[in-house]
């Protein structure tokens, strides 16, 4: 896939109107309906501020959650047009609908300078079946269409892809920042290019592991999904998670690594307890000899020991799943001492999203990383070498 794609900053944007794609998809408190986490508005803040600052009237537009369709007033995205304005320092006007009357109307009285939102893409049920005329009417709304939902780039939706056929189509800051970091990774890594994967399913992971095997120096297992390797090379789990479908897969990923070169590591040791809570009492066990009654729940501290040796000696570290039940303290040690020696390493170090960014917040070390993916699916599909709609139909460079 081609990464260099136009920006903001490669095409005039004074005196036009833009529309721009975020990825505002936060999540809200269940009961009081209050922004929990606001980082992905925070991450939109840099490109809608180019904007502005460059004389542009921005109409952003997201999805939050997944109303299938459906007008649901506990998705809309008021909560997030509110904190936006206060961010921005700026009115920042919602939409009553998506793409109807009210749209159209706020779309067309908007001045350079000025800010709408419109209200959640997704409540139209065009937009996830990449609707051309939907698609059309959000593109006649503005005369440039900017991408920086990289949380959405992996999805052909009208918002994300579509409009490009009707607008010329650019990378905001954000979109450009990914695919600087996760591309160049990929493309120029500096050597070693150690990646670590972990979470609780091999199948998740398939297409991952079989690109980054193309890719990567070293790939470090843990997790859940490492006890599927370990039960293929014979070792006793116990009552660790298993996806006996994907036994003949671990051993093809392991008799690949070793023809290609590239070091596979798997836990030597692991956290064991009797049950899944974050109360049980955690024991240590060599990774092929769990008891049989006995479920690993993180890699034990040998394994974090010889990870963390090998990520000190990388140049370019990929982490994408944590190593263990890290929401429970007791099994938590293993996913920490990853992020500690990536935080301590002087390699280019890159977090794939989803879990393991919540991980490293959680675990304080989010700041101390070279970069932390917005994206959750995105990136893993990203780093799986797949084209992404939301990239490909941007101008190239
Ligand atoms: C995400 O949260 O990963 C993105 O916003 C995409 O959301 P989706 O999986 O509902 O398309």
């Amino acid at each position: 896939m081609n990464y260099h794609k136009k920006t903001v900053r490669d095409v005039d944007v004074s005196g036009k109107k833009v529309l721009l794609r975020c990825d505002f998809n936060v999540p809200l408190d269940k009961e009081t309906g209050a922004i929990t986490d606001e980082k992905r508005i925070v991450a939109s803040l840099p490109t809608i501020q180019y904007l502005l600052e460059h004389g542009a009237a921005v109409i952003a537009c997201s999805h939050l959650g997944r109303p299938k369709g459906q007008v649901k007033p506990e998705l809309s995205l008021k909560p997030v047009a509110e904190r936006l304005g206060q961010l921005l320092n700026v009115d920042a006007q919602l939409a009553a609908d998506v793409a109807g009357p009210d749209a159209a109307a706020k779309a067309a009285a908007l001045q350079s300078g000025q800010v709408l939102l419109l209200e959640n893409l997704r409540f139209q049920p065009e937009e996830e079946k990449n609707d051309p005329e939907f698609a059309k009417t959000l593109a006649s709304f503005a005369d440039l269409f900017v991408s920086d939902a990289f949380g959405t780039v992996h999805r052909a939706h009208a918002s994300t892809a579509g409009v490009a056929a009707y607008l010329p189509a650019v990378a905001g800051l954000l979109v450009e920042k990914e695919l600087s970091f996760l591309g160049g990774a990929l493309e120029e890594p500096k050597r070693p290019f150690v990646a670590i994967l972990g979470g609780s399913k091999v199948s998740d992971k398939i297409g991952v592991l079989e690109s980054l095997l193309t890719k990567a120096d070293a790939i470090l297992i843990g997790g859940g999904m490492s006890y599927t390797f370990t039960k293929a090379l014979g070792g006793k789990i116990g009552a660790s998670l298993l996806e006996e479908d994907r036994l003949d897969f671990a051993k093809s990923i392991m008799e690949q690594a070793e023809t290609q070169g590239v070091q596979l590591l798997l836990p030597t040791d692991s956290v064991c307890a009797h049950e899944f809570a974050a109360d049980a009492a955690p024991e240590t066990f060599p990774a092929s000899e769990i008891p049989e009654d006995m479920m690993g729940l993180d890699i034990g501290p040998e394994t974090a020991k010889r990870y963390a040796d090998v990520i000190q000696g990388a140049g370019t570290v990929i982490w994408n799943g944590p190593m263990g039940v890290f929401e429970f303290p007791a099994f938590a040690k293993g996913t920490a001492a990853v992020a500690e020696a990536m935080a301590a390493s002087n390699a280019v170090t890159i977090i794939g999203g989803g879990d393991s960014a919540a991980a490293a917040n959680q675990l304080g070390f989010a700041d101390r990383m070279t970069h932390i993916s917005t994206g959750g699916g995105a990136s893993l599909e990203f780093l799986e070498g797949k084209a992404l709609p939301g990239v490909a139909c941007l101008l190239d460079k």
